[in-house]
């Protein structure tokens, strides 16, 4: 990571009292504070309904950097670059006092007019709020110095609300200045994807249909919906996860070599991935889309809930907590080579891998003899032991050609100490820099909405289309194994990427 240092600035946290502030953004803003990666002047000024004045607000954050290693003038000197206004988001007239405040800080702290406004609010009022920042004239700056406006997933729930939303932001906003997020793409191993396609001479050539069989993808959780019954009631697996995260990193694993690492360049080629993605059939829909559902299970002597039980979740629901689906990408590279791509809550480890299945070879000299090699496997994971895995074949020793697979492996945690910053300091550092690689492109939102939309339209105009039980614990309906081709079968990965293809429990 390039070592630069962002030019003074001022982050706007809208939605300080929430969850995502105090999980994610102070701690990866104290995180950076303590890398020195941040300006010398710099200030968060959070916004959120609830009086307080900025001392009350240092006091809640200071409970949140309770955990750290840190001591305490750290902390303090971390804490007094936080201020606080409290302010109706919901009223785009009442912008006055955060103009005020906004220019008050700049001016005593030297901040040089540079603003990040960092939308952690309900998806419903950023139309609002842009137009807040707008009748206030805090969406641009006369100065030549920037404002960027760093927007919080879900990005819609469909294409129409995603299309609306682009619509109302672009009022306001050029795209150069929207920095819509997703964590997924901060991660440190999801950007490997790119070194390792692209730095490595020896794996783009056999990187299409005439090497590879089928690409696999899973993001398996094992925890629950946890506090967000509510939230997860309206989402499901497929907006939560196969939207924003899955599909990036099926960008990343498909797209073609971009002429520059500039984001302009990557964000077009994973676009193109997108827009080729090819459309789902309703006619044989059973064979390319899996739903399922977690039921409560006894595990280790414990009773997990099912998802009915949960909090604020509606005891007939039938929003899906797991989704498998078959993807094609029609183009050049990719005619014919089946995506598998699943994701479900309460599966039994918490993983995210990519998994390369090569061909076997043309003519089986060795497979009819006996052994458990069929074909070459990559093994790209994201988290947690995060690493590459080849899966060769290698003669047993002995009489006979019995041909076993085994191991060629790597982990992250084998290199040196280096910083490695979490996801949320990545991309937090990048917008301050006005990097926007690792953001997403409006219309690559689109192009994902577009693709999946139809499957959310059959559900809903569909309700019998079955909606599968699987136990907590489990890898999902049994079901999700009919849209499998090339006699694959899910591969069952562990939480220890080299101890494979055992089950794991939770
Ligand atoms: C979020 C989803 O975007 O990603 C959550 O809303 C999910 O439901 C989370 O748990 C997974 O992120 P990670 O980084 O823990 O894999």
């Amino acid at each position: 990571m390039a070592l630069t240092t962002p030019a003074p600035c001022l982050l706007v946290i809208f939605g300080a009292s929430g969850d995502l502030t105090q999980r994610k953004l102070i701690p990866a803003l104290f995180a950076l504070e303590r890398q020195k990666r941040l300006p010398a002047n710099f200030a968060v000024l959070g916004i959120a309904r609830t009086a307080l004045d900025d001392l009350a607000f240092r006091a809640e954050m200071s409970e949140v950097l309770a955990q750290a290693e840190a001591d305490i003038d750290e902390r303090q000197r971390f804490l007094n670059r936080l201020y606080y206004l409290a302010l109706n988001t919901t009223d785009a007239d009442a912008y006055a006092p955060l103009r005020e405040r906004v220019l008050a800080l700049d001016q005593a702290l030297n901040l040089g007019d540079n603003i990040l406004f960092y939308l952690s609010l309900p998806p419903k009022i950023y139309a609002t709020v842009a137009r807040g920042l707008e009748n206030q004239a805090l969406h641009r700056s006369e100065s030549g110095a920037y404002r960027r406006l760093i927007v919080e997933k879900p990005f819609g729930y469909d294409l129409g609300s995603a299309q609306t939303l682009n619509r109302e932001l672009r009022s306001v906003f050029l795209e150069s200045q929207i920095y819509r997020i997703d964590h997924y793409l901060g991660k440190e191993t999801v950007q490997n994807l790119l070194a390792f396609r692209f730095a490595n001479g020896m794996f783009e050539p056999v990187w299409n249909r005439n090497h590879i069989m089928a690409v696999e993808m899973t993001a398996s959780e094992s925890v629950g919906v946890e506090q967000r019954g509510g939230y997860y009631e309206g989402a499901g697996a497929l907006r939560d996860m196969v939207q924003n995260h899955l599909l990036q990193i099926l960008g990343l694993v498909a797209m073609e070599p971009p002429g520059s690492l500039k984001s302009e360049a990557l964000r077009n080629e994973t676009l193109k991935v997108f827009q080729s993605l090819r459309p789902f059939d309703p006619s044989n829909f059973a064979e390319n889309v899996v739903r399922g559902q977690y039921t409560q299970a006894q595990l280790r002597g414990e009773t997990l809930p099912g998802y009915r039980e949960e909090q604020g979740v509606s005891p007939d629901s039938r929003t899906e907590t797991y989704v498998a689906l078959k993807a094609y990408i029609d183009n050049w590279r990719w005619a014919g080579v089946p995506f598998f791509i699943r994701t479900g809550k309460r599966l039994p480890t918490r993983v995210t891998e990519v998994v390369i299945h090569f061909h076997p070879t043309p003519h089986p000299l060795f497979t009819p003899r006996g052994g458990d090699f069929n074909h070459n496997i990559l093994i790209l994971r994201i988290q947690p032991d995060d690493g590459i895995l080849l899966k060769f074949g290698m003669k047993v020793p002995g009489t006979g050609f019995d041909i076993k697979s085994v191991n060629m492996d790597f982990h992250y945690s084998d290199l040196s100490d280096s910083w490695i910053p979490t996801a949320y300091e990545r991309l937090l550092l990048d917008a301050m820099l006005g990097d926007q690689s690792l953001y997403i492109h409006g219309d690559a939102t689109e192009a994902c909405w577009h693709w999946l939309t139809p499957i959310l339209q059959t559900w809903n105009q569909e309700p019998e289309l079955p909606l599968h039980g699987y136990p907590a614990g489990t890898w999902g309906p049994l079901a999700a194994d009919s849209i499998l081709t090339n006699e694959l079968a899910w591969r069952m990965p562990c939480k220890n990427l080299t101890d494979d293809d055992n089950f794991c429990e939770l």
